[in-house]
């Protein structure tokens, strides 16, 4: 691993533009269940909704069925990722992308992830490709909503107006298109980058699995940083395996280290 560390830090180092694409698994360490657990990995359904099918929930369809249901599901991930911290690895992201502002280089930092922690860790150039469950708008005419009480057994009615329509999740379900402009800058900067880092995805889900590719085909270098391989792993140029809690801060200090400070 060492050998393959120290290459990474070398990418880094001599890389003008990174681009970083997270998953779950960049927050598991902080206690935020992944989607499609392995090994010891939870699922993202505490046992209360282990009898539901995410999409179901997650989708405008199950929330006109059942909004009560997917209110109340949105609730318990929201009260458990605003109770968790981001965790070493979120912070060495933040650590990276400063080692790069004074310069004229650009670090993106694309997230699948809907839980803010690269927000709360201090990340500054975040594109959030699912949106966040943290914020909320209104379901038939999209206003943006304020603060919301937190455990309603309903979801709260829009106070626009005379809106008056049902409150939902700023977060991109099932069968929704991602925010053009969000997926336009990732599309840009993984075309544009010279290293591209994927951490903590299974790199399964459309259209963020295709990123790194686009920036390979582009003539990046490609680096994944998991627990274990996964089907883009045949395709990288280096396989950081771990926990991104353990790889990330190791990375960073390599980077700093390195003879060619960023
Ligand atoms: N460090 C590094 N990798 C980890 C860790 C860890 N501590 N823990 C788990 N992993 C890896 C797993 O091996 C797996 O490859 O993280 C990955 C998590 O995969 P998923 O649960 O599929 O999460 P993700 O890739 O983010 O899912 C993508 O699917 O359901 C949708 O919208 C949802 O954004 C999500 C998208």
């Amino acid at each position: 691993m060492n050998v393959t560390l120290e290459l990474v830090a070398d990418y880094i180092a001599n890389s003008r533009k990174i681009a970083v694409l997270t998953g779950a698994g960049t927050s598991a360490e902080s206690g935020v269940p992944t989607f499609r657990a392995q090994g010891q990995n939870k699922s993202a359904q505490a046992p209360l909704w282990e009898k539901y099918d995410p999409s179901e929930l997650a989708s405008p369809s199950g929330f006109k069925r059942h909004p009560d249901l997917v209110w109340q599901w949105y609730d318990w991930r929201r009260n458990l990722v605003e109770s968790v911290s981001p965790n070493a690895g979120h912070h060495a992201l933040a650590a990276l992308e400063k080692l790069y502002h004074p310069q004229p280089r650009t670090f993106t930092l694309i997230t699948q992830n809907v839980d803010r922690l690269h927000h709360r860790a201090k990340s500054q150039n975040i594109l959030e490709m699912h949106g966040n469950i943290v914020s909320f708008r209104c379901f038939d005419h999209g206003h943006q909503a304020g603060e919301v009480e937190r455990s309603l057994p309903s979801p709260p009615l829009c106070n626009d107006g005379q809106c008056h329509s049902k409150l939902r999740p700023n977060v991109v379900w099932f069968g929704e298109s991602l925010d053009s402009a969000v997926l336009d800058a990732a599309m840009a900067a993984a075309r544009q980058c010279d290293v591209f880092i994927a951490i903590g995805t299974s790199a399964l889900v459309q259209p963020a699995a295709s990123l790194p590719y686009i920036a390979r085909e582009h003539g990046a270098k490609l680096v994944e940083i998991n627990l274990e391989r996964t089907a883009l792993s045949e395709n990288v140029d280096a396989f950081l395996q771990g926990r991104s809690g353990d790889v990330l801060p190791s990375l960073v200090d390599l980077v700093k280290a390195h003879p060619r400070p960023v």
